[in-house]
């Protein structure tokens, strides 16, 4: 493996670039946003900048990880030369489906397809396509420069082969890959979901406030964030989409999403992204404070 294409120049496709060219590999990134690729760029420019400081690389070392990700406007002339593919757009099951389909036209027979998708069931993005041995699932943590974990998912007909060279590339890039089975929310989010879940319910409940709640899980289960902080930092809308897929893919009523969850979300109190959620978040004030609709 030389090539990887990575589709998608948000959040994590420009962590996976990043990482990828930081262990040698040529990267294309791809996004139909220029705006996307240039901030992606700029991101992936001032996290290196970070590790440099931290003593992770040398300066020296920027100019040459920088040189070997090339960007593209185009899914068809960024996974021309690809071994490995992988996507890592919007987290919506058609734009997904389309990009797949058009990748069984235009990456190589030879290429290795995977999807960084939270929610979506990897074997349902493989179904239309003639090599869903060669589909797997690549689920990076984020921010990906930091975070050591990969799940690697299984969909019901990737192979062992498949399998097993994907989990010897994540290691080469430095990262922990885990395999499982392709079911309703992988094995992180199906655990840490009804998590956040059942914080939502107790603060519903009246059963304790946000930062009781919060302090709970951090000082009592060694957690580094509580889980309604944790919450903005995802997003009440990723949460609230994920709790979905478990709901009914499972159809069971523990994963039911809470009500105050689904009102906050048509509300638009989205967490860190739209300014407030369990938090109030802006630059200025840098001290956690409860949202108002807490206190
Ligand atoms: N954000 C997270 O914490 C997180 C963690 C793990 C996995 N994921 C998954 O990673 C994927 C990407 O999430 P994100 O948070 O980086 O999203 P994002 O919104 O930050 O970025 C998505 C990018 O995809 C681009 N895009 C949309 N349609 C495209 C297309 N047809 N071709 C090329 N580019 C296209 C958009 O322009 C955007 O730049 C999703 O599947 C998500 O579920 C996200």
């Amino acid at each position: 493996m030389r090539n990887i294409s990575v589709i998608g120049s948000g959040t994590m496709g420009n962590g996976i670039a990043h990482v990828f060219a930081q262990n040698g590999f040529d990267v294309s990134l791809i996004d139909i946003s220029e705006a996307a690729l240039t901030k992606g760029l700029a991101t992936i420019e001032k996290n290196i900048d970070r590790q440099v400081k931290k003593g992770i690389l040398k300066e020296l070392d920027k100019p040459f990880i920088l040189k070997r990700i090339t960007t593209y406007t185009r899914v068809n002339d960024g996974v021309k030369n690809a071994d490995l593919v992988i996507e890592a757009a919007t987290e919506n099951k058609e734009v997904k489906k389309q990009i797949f389909q058009r990748l069984e036209e235009f990456a190589p027979e030879s290429a290795i397809l995977a999807t960084n998708t939270s929610s979506i069931s990897i074997t349902e993005i493989a179904s239309q396509s003639k090599r869903p041995e060669m589909i797997i699932g690549m689920h990076f943590m984020n921010p990906v420069p930091i975070m050591q974990l990969v799940e690697v998912i299984r969909g019901y007909n990737t192979s062992d082969e498949t399998t097993g060279i994907i989990m010897s590339l994540c290691e080469k890039i430095e990262k922990v890959p885990v395999e499982v089975n392709d079911y309703p929310g992988f094995i992180s989010n199906r655990i840490l979901m009804p998590m956040i879940n059942e914080a939502i319910y107790s603060l519903h409940e009246g059963v304790a406030g946000v930062r009781e709640i919060d302090t709970v899980m951090k000082l009592g289960m060694a957690h580094p964030m509580g889980p309604l902080q944790l919450a903005d930092f995802i997003g009440l809308d990723v949460c609230l989409s994920i709790l979905k897929v478990l709901y009914e893919g499972f159809n069971l009523p523990k994963y039911a999403p809470c009500p105050l969850l689904v009102n906050m979300v048509n509300a638009g109190h989205l967490g860190v992204k739209s300014g407030s959620g369990f938090y109030i978040h802006n630059k200025e004030n840098k001290d956690l404070v409860v949202s108002p609709s807490f206190v």
